[in-house]
């Protein structure tokens, strides 16, 4: 490990995860493993899911399908954030510190709050409790897409202040913005949990086919040629196809006599064989749930007594004592 920066991510459990986290966050993960801290973000679900059963499974399955893609829990470490309820002091100390009138700019605030979600004070203080993720294993790196930029902006400046109040206590942590991935869902609007347009990573059999020839396309006849660059099912297969691939696809839209269903087969092929392995792993984690429960049980140590250790600082470093 040494000097290789340590990064952190947090995925919440809300839903079946599904090729636009894939894409846009899990790969990546699953590539940067050394020195790697990753948890399932349920203090933060219970924002916005309030049915008890379904948050178990989808922290289960979002474990699951972690290590099934290939997380070695022995090099990075995972775990369910619950699991180091630190992490939950901490945010109140930095409560005490975070103005108001800087949680009252978050736009993710007002996009929940839009969209019909119920303004909890959990959901409102939602950045501090994010903060506390990020401070608590004095991570180097957070990896992040473009809507969560806000949020690291808003930790550097409450451990700014608390370090301003209190003195050097936390590491300001950068954050890395990851290339965009344009994920299309079934729809062709951005592959979205809220848009109810998603494909699960590791669905499989006669659902995933279902959903992959439901995918919408032009009604351009079979025998005419056909544009892949406005096609949603060439954008996901480009997602999947070597170059080669691609290009014979290519020709066959251009030459027409070629239907969006035979690309459809040919998409849900290249799915079927991408994540076969990790369908079969995430099988037999169904059966054996111990399995993940050991793995997450080693990253909670991991990450609780790290978690220990800047909770201890911080209380010091404030009067707690
Ligand atoms: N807010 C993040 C999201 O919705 C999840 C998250 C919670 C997170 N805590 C974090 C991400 C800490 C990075 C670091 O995607």
């Amino acid at each position: 490990m040494g000097t290789n920066p340590r990064y952190l991510s947090g995925v919440q459990p809300s839903g079946i995860l599904h090729l636009g986290n894939y894409f846009g966050a899990i790969r990546q993960h699953i590539e940067r493993q050394d020195n790697a801290f990753y948890f399932i973000a349920n203090y933060h679900a219970l924002t916005t899911l309030h049915d008890a059963e379904q948050l178990r499974r989808n922290t289960f399955d979002t474990a699951a399908t972690y290590l099934a893609l290939g997380l070695d829990p022995q090099r990075a470490t995972l775990f369910r954030q619950s699991d180091v309820p630190e992490v939950a002091e901490l945010a109140w100390l930095l409560a005490t510190v975070a103005g108001m009138g800087l949680l009252e700019r978050a736009v993710s605030y007002k996009e929940k709050k839009d969209k019909g979600i119920a303004a909890s004070v959990g959901l409102f203080t939602y950045p501090v409790l994010m903060a506390a993720d990020i401070l608590i294993y004095d991570s180097d790196v957070v990896p992040v897409g473009s809507d969560q930029v806000q949020h690291l902006e808003m930790t550097r400046d409450i451990a700014s202040s608390f370090n301003h109040r209190y003195g050097e206590t936390f590491k300001l942590p950068a954050y890395k913005l990851g290339v965009p991935t344009p994920v299309p869902g079934l729809d062709g609007q951005k592959m979205s949990k809220s848009y109810g347009n998603t494909i699960p990573i590791l669905l499989g059999g006669k659902k995933l086919k279902k959903l992959v020839m439901s995918i919408e396309t032009d009604s351009t006849p079979l025998e005419d040629p056909k544009d892949p660059d406005t096609c949603n099912v060439f954008a996901l297969y480009k997602l999947f196809a070597t170059e080669a691939q691609q290009q014979e696809m290519r020709q066959k839209y251009q030459g027409g006599n070629y239907g969006y269903g035979h690309a459809k087969l040919e998409l849900l092929g290249l799915i079927k064989e991408r994540f076969a392995e990790a369908r079969e792993k995430k099988a037999e984690f169904d059966k054996n749930p111990d399995l993940v429960e050991d793995a997450l049980a080693v990253g909670a140590k991991r990450a609780r007594a790290i978690a220990r250790d800047v909770l201890d600082r911080a209380r010091s470093a404030c009067g707690i004592v």
